[in-house]
């Protein structure tokens, strides 16, 4: 079993070049060989799908409770409006309600109010999604038309259950023509030959969505505050959504870092302005949402910690957004998280030792009461983005783990992994908080994405010994740009359309 699971490392400096390019690894080594225990081990998961806990679907639609004064009913499912996925059968009483309305005093009167639609707008928007479809690229417009009526539209609609499909009319933007994406993620200006990874977009099973029209989401945009919160990951998807943007903008001058930083790593906090609408799009560092820490240790010297109490201190920076995608999840499978051995605390006490599982459920339980005090859900709009899944082959990150044959998705979902266990515990987690919150349920799509990671295609320049065996230091964690992330973008827009 053990050749089948993931095997995990990770990185504590984020100023450290090498460590910061790989982040978790895979072992996919013999996988034929590894065939009957993954059949059993895909067994138990369908099992542990269908458990009560794991059933529910509440990734969309449960935005639509926005009473913060009736926190207890937003729990049930009732008002959660708790969708199924495409495995669970739909039960008649969990169906939207169209006579629920929504009213809202806004607090701001110059800010516009996200959350406070009726239903019917929404429903309307979303069939404006189906005039909205993209066409011309081989994908039958009255037959996806059907489909999302027969479907009952996007909104009930597990847009992350779908496949890859090939579209020549991507990118989103021309490889290469975005100044803004760093070094480690530019494959193309690392010199990576192949181009198939950039024509593959993500086709939904049960209904389409729209092609991402820039200029329709910077009107969207107008005037807010798009903050992404997270790790390297999210940094990721950041410098997509700004190349995505960018990119539909004639005078480039008007698109510019608030306080004119060139390079996009190194620092914890980064603003795009979009000139144009007023409006920005940033990113916060925060790789476990909760506070690192460090305690007196023996002979004078301290100690980290990882305070599972205390949410990370640049909250109050962004807790005003208009809209704030989250993440964590590569950091929590550092050695020291993984192992867990005098490591989390909580108040004054460290842990002996916490399973990191158990770890990471009370860090996000931490996150979710923080986010149902301090984030308004009649003025800003929350996600949290999912675990993207990693495919070092061979080895680990710092140990020859490999992807850089890979030019093509997996095709035989045998070889998908199971959902990971900790982004179960951050479901439920999610079904606690009374926040809606927006699942970008991510984690699937990208699995089969073995050919999107930047392998030896990193950096520009090698080091004598990274020349000697490139293939010994690769990247197969984080997404070359153009590339996937853009995908998590368009899912992104896709939400959006429904609230904005
Ligand atoms: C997220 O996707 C996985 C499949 O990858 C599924 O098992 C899980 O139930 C989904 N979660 C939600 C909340 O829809
Ligand atoms: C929202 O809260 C107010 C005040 O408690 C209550 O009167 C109203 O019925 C609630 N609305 C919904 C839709 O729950
Ligand atoms: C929808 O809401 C109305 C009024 O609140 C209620 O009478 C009706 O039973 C609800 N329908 C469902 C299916 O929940
Ligand atoms: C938020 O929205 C709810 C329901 O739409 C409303 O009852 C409540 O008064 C609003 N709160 C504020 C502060 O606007
Ligand atoms: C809330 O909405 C209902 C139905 O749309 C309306 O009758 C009521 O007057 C609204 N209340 C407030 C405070 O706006
Ligand atoms: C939906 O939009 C159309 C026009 O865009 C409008 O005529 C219709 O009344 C709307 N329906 C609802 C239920 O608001
Ligand atoms: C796309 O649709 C528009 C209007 O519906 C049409 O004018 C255009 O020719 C279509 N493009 C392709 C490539 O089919
Ligand atoms: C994109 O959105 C803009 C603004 O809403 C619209 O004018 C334009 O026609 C859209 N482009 C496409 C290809 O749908
Ligand atoms: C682009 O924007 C800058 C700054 O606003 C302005 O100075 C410049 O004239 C613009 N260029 C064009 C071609 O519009
Ligand atoms: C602490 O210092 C003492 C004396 O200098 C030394 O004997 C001991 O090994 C040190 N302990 C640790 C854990 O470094
Ligand atoms: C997937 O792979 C397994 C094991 O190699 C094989 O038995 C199965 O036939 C494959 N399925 C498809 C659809 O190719
Ligand atoms: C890589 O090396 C070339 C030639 O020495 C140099 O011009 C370029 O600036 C280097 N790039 C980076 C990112 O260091």
């Amino acid at each position: 079993m053990a050749d089948t699971t993931k095997h995990f490392q990770i990185h504590t400096n984020v100023l450290s070049d090498m460590k910061a390019f790989f982040s978790v690894i895979r072992t996919r080594r013999s996988v034929v060989f590894a065939y009957g225990c993954m059949l059993s081990f895909i067994a138990f998961t369908i099992f542990l799908a269908f458990n009560p806990n794991g059933s529910s679907s509440p990734w969309l639609n449960n935005f639509f409770t926005s009473n913060s004064t009736s926190e207890k009913s937003q729990y049930s499912s009732f008002f959660s409006y708790f969708f199924p996925n495409s495995q669970s059968s739909v039960d008649s009483t969990e169906e939207l309600n169209t006579t629920r309305s929504f009213n809202h005093s806004s607090e701001s009167p110059e800010r516009k109010e996200i959350v406070g639609r009726n239903q019917s707008d929404i429903l309307n928007s979303t069939h404006s999604l189906v005039k909205e479809e993209r066409n011309g690229t081989g994908k039958d417009l009255e037959k996806g038309k059907k489909e999302n009526l027969k479907t009952g539209s996007l909104k009930k609609c597990d847009i992350f259950d779908g496949k890859w499909v090939r579209d020549d009319s991507y990118p989103l933007y021309r490889e290469g023509s975005c100044s803004f994406i760093d070094e480690q993620y530019n494959c193309f200006l690392n010199g990576r030959p192949d181009r198939d990874y950039q024509k593959l977009r993500w086709q939904p099973n049960g209904c389409n969505i729209p092609r991402l029209n820039a200029t329709d989401m910077l009107e969207r945009l107008r005037g807010r505050r798009l903050v992404f919160v997270g790790d390297s990951l999210n940094r990721n998807m950041w410098e997509s959504l700004v190349c995505i943007l960018k990119n539909s903008i004639k005078n480039k001058t008007k698109v510019y870092e608030a306080s004119g930083k060139h390079e996009f790593r190194t620092q914890k906090f980064y603003s795009f302005v979009f000139e144009d609408y007023n409006c920005s799009v940033e990113f916060s560092w925060s790789p476990f949402l909760v506070q690192e820490w460090e305690i007196a240790g023996v002979n004078g010297t301290t100690k980290e910690t990882l305070r599972l109490d205390l949410i990370e201190k640049s909250s109050s920076s962004y807790k005003q957004a208009d809209i704030i995608i989250f993440n964590t999840g590569h950091w929590w499978t550092h050695e020291k998280t993984s192992k867990g051995k005098d490591y989390y605390q909580e108040g004054s006490h460290v842990y002996e030792e916490l399973n990191v599982v158990e770890a990471f459920r009370k860090a996000l339980t931490t996150w979710g009461r923080w986010v149902d005090a301090n984030v308004h859900p009649n003025r800003t709009l929350v996600f949290f983005r999912g675990y993207s899944a990693t495919h070092f082959s061979g080895g680990r990150w710092n140990s020859g783990g490999q992807c850089n044959t890979e030019t093509e998705p997996i095709k035989n979902e045998t070889y998908l992994e199971p959902y990971p266990s900790k982004m179960t515990a951050f479901e439920s987690v999610m079904r606690g908080m009374k926040t809606p919150l927006l699942y970008l349920n991510i984690t699937r799509m990208t699995d089969y994405r073995k050919d999107g990671h930047p392998s030896v295609y990193r950096k520009q320049n090698l080091t004598q010994e990274e020349r000697r065996s490139p293939e010994r230091f690769q990247d197969c964690s984080h997404w070359c740009l153009p590339g996937v992330p853009d995908a998590w973008n368009e899912l992104l827009y896709a939400q959006l359309l429904l609230m904005l």
